[in-house]
């Protein structure tokens, strides 16, 4: 948070949602302290990926045309990695400016594009299935909003957010990068006031408990059209 003197008082103003995303990495707050890069537990651990990365390649490897994939807020790469075999052309984005200079670095296949992208402002590359897993959740209500009302020129969108257990009251707000809804025993609903996206179809793909964290991590497939 930000502190901004106003005469007597000190207004706080949110960080950019860009520089709330650059000092995470650069504190290590999602943990990793032997890697240059850590998107955190959610993107590395086996219980947590493997019936995502599962799930997300066998609905790929169901066309017969592979489809091109805009993979929205690709972090560190160690899932998307595992995907771009069953695309057609695999198009990941961040934030984080460095972020993706050392994943052009990294992962250098023909089929893979990266761009450094906000993706709450900036215009969204075309393709026909969107991936944004672990992303709304660290973002403010208005922010979301802004990314779902670009979706509807993709066919489909995969989901993952992690939510609490049971029954909750969808989309309390946050500020960017500051924790998830979680704390406020709250998580995201897409098809649900203030977002209202409007899907032909809806599926659950894959939903993980670990011991080691709170709620579950829910992967859903929406189709819009
Ligand atoms: C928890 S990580 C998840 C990374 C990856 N999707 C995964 O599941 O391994 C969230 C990522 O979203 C990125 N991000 C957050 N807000 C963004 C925005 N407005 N535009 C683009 N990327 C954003 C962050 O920089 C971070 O790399």
């Amino acid at each position: 948070m930000k502190k901004k003197e106003n005469g007597s008082k000190s207004i706080k103003k949110p960080w950019p949602t860009k520089d709330a995303m650059e000092q995470i990495y650069k504190m290590k707050l999602w943990g990793g302290s032997n890697s240059d890069f850590y998107s955190g537990t959610g993107s590395h651990h086996p219980e947590i990926i493997n019936p995502y990365i599962n799930a997300v390649t066998s609905f790929f490897t169901s066309f017969k045309e592979p489809l091109t994939i805009c993979d929205l807020g690709c972090g560190d790469f160690n899932v998307g990695q595992n995907l771009v075999k069953h695309t057609q052309k695999y198009i990941a984005v961040d934030i984080v400016p460095e972020l993706i200079v050392r994943n052009k670095e990294t992962f250098k296949e023909k089929k893979i594009e990266f761009h450094c992208l906000d993706i709450a402002v900036d215009d969204l590359p075309s393709g026909d299935c969107v991936l944004l897993r672990q992303v709304l959740q660290h973002l403010s209500n208005a922010e979301v909003k802004s990314i779902v009302d670009k979706l509807g020129d993709f066919k489909y969108i995969i989901l993952s957010e992690h939510l609490p257990d049971g029954d909750f009251v969808p989309n309390r707000d946050i500020v960017s990068g500051q924790g998830i809804r979680l704390k406020k025993q709250s998580g995201l609903d897409v098809l649900a006031p203030p977002f209202n996206l409007k899907v032909k179809e809806e599926k659950q793909l894959s939903s993980v408990t670990t011991s080691d964290y709170k709620g579950r991590i829910v992967t859903t497939l929406y189709q819009v059209f």
